[in-house]
């Protein structure tokens, strides 16, 4: 039974990914895992770039590689075609040393540092989404100084509630990204870059949060960005040649079936965008899309074994299992649903409800608080779905944790993408106590 893309439960050999065996991934590998099917990352990816090739050819779409980015990443979104936004210093070096165009790239943050800004400026990044006025002096200053033109977006906040989890929403008009659109200082952030000789303004960007499942706020986004390029137009005389319109369309963490969200989504706003540019009287832009999530989401499970399985005096079951918030921070962080598979085929039809705990010191350390399995042993391996996007890339070290291993499968074959961390790594950066080791009750200098 196919339960996601490329992600089955089979009767006889339990879960699959991309046709490979949980427990075998698991045997091999071991546990925690992120498994990622790259068939199911591909073939999203060939959703988006299609989706508008015969309504809206010229548009661009630019993977986020804030949801999930590995060196092996950067190479499929080179090869699919896309493009890649990266949102720091550190992803912009990994896409680099990926080999990854550097023309291709988009640049976030919004608060850039000198060194970031000069990297992607001598890197030659396709565009600079520039935050703020500070930013876009620094980006000028800067871009004088290694004798270069910048291509930059503005990026801007329409002040949409796009009725999200709070901390996913960026669109809001008391957000901390962007330059906001109420106050007029979006118009003036543009002239300025007009008259920055080394910027080349070659769009507008918002992004208006994350996990949305709604068009409507992403067809006001683009009423409000059309109607601010007429203005500018209109003002200023300068016809604005590309609109950004960010990423966040929802994933179903819970459910199953087909979703035909992206084309769906992609379509209504670019028709909107072109119906609004027709009224304005305005030549249409080239469109750029974002999505981060909905590209990696669900082409992954992370394995886990079971450690231990208590029944509380109140009936409830705990599982725990060998990883938890440090691979997984977004039960906690976000109250972020999940659901999970046994990965040994099971005859067993009946179904308990678990609660899913993780290893840390933490009562907060919940994967998922009731999650139908059938019964568990210690040793059993199980996959939480939908676990590629802000979960590896959200990974900590919480408790000296070392991060689980990331394995692709591609062709029937599983490959390690990123190492497991030894102990030895958790320890690397720490240097040599400069002191001798004092016993209690010693003098400090008792040595000689
Ligand atoms: N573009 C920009 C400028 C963004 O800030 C983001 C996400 C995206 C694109 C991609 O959005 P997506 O398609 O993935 O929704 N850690 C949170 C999500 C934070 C999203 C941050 N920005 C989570 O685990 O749900």
């Amino acid at each position: 039974m196919r339960i996601r893309p490329h992600i089955e439960l089979d009767p006889g050999r339990g879960l699959l990914i991309g046709g490979v065996p949980g427990v075998k991934l698991a045997e091999k590998h071991g546990t925690p895992l992120y498994v990622y099917a790259e068939d199911a990352i591909r073939e999203t990816m060939r959703e988006y770039t299609s989706a508008l090739s015969d309504i809206y050819p010229h548009n661009t779409i630019v993977y986020a590689g804030k949801a999930y980015l590995t060196m092996r990443m950067a190479q499929i979104v080179q090869e699919e075609g896309l493009w890649l936004d990266v949102s720091s210093g550190g992803e912009l070096y990994l896409a680099l040393k990926a080999n990854f165009p550097a023309g291709h790239i988009v640049f976030h943050g919004n608060n850039k540092s000198a060194a970031e800004i000069a990297m992607a400026v001598s890197s030659g990044v396709g565009r600079i989404a520039i935050d703020n006025v500070t930013e876009l002096e620094r980006v000028q200053k800067e871009a004088a100084a290694q004798g270069v033109i910048q291509k930059v977006f503005l990026r801007l906040t329409p002040g949409i509630d796009p009725h999200t989890h709070e901390y996913l929403s960026t669109g809001v008009i008391d957000s901390k990204f962007g330059i906001p659109m109420h106050s007029g200082q979006h118009l003036d952030a543009v002239r300025m870059t007009l008259a920055s000789p080394n910027l080349e303004l070659m769009g507008i960007h918002c992004h208006i949060g994350s996990q949305i499942f709604d068009d409507s706020p992403f067809l006001l986004a683009a009423d409000i960005m059309v109607d601010f390029a007429a203005e500018v137009r209109d003002k200023l005389g300068y016809v604005i040649p590309e609109l950004d319109l960010g990423g966040g369309l929802g994933v179903r963490y819970l459910e199953t079936g087909t979703d035909d969200g992206i084309r769906k989504h992609l379509r209504s706003a670019a028709k909107r965008v072109a119906e609004e540019c027709l009224r304005k009287g305005l030549p249409t832009p080239r469109l750029f899309f974002e999505p981060g999530r909905s590209i990696v989401a669900a082409s992954a499970v992370t394995l886990y074994t079971v450690g231990t399985v208590k029944a509380l005096p109140n009936g409830c079951l705990i599982a725990a299992v060998d990883g938890g918030m440090s691979d997984n921070p977004r039960p906690a962080l976000y109250g972020a649903e999940y659901e999970a598979v046994l990965a040994r085929p099971s005859g067993d039809s009946e179904c308990l409800s678990y609660r899913i705990v993780g290893k840390h010191c933490e009562e907060g350390d919940t994967l998922i608080r009731s999650a139908c399995l059938p019964k568990l042993s210690p040793g059993d391996v199980i996959g939480i779905l939908v676990s590629g996007a802000y979960q590896y890339a959200m990974r900590s070290n919480y408790n000296h944790l070392p991060n689980p291993a990331v394995v692709h499968v591609a062709d029937g074959q599983s490959f390690v993408v990123v190492d497991r961390e030894t102990l030895e790594d958790l320890i690397a950066k720490e240097r040599p106590f400069p002191h001798p080791i004092r016993k209690a009750g010693q003098e400090a200098a008792s040595g000689s």
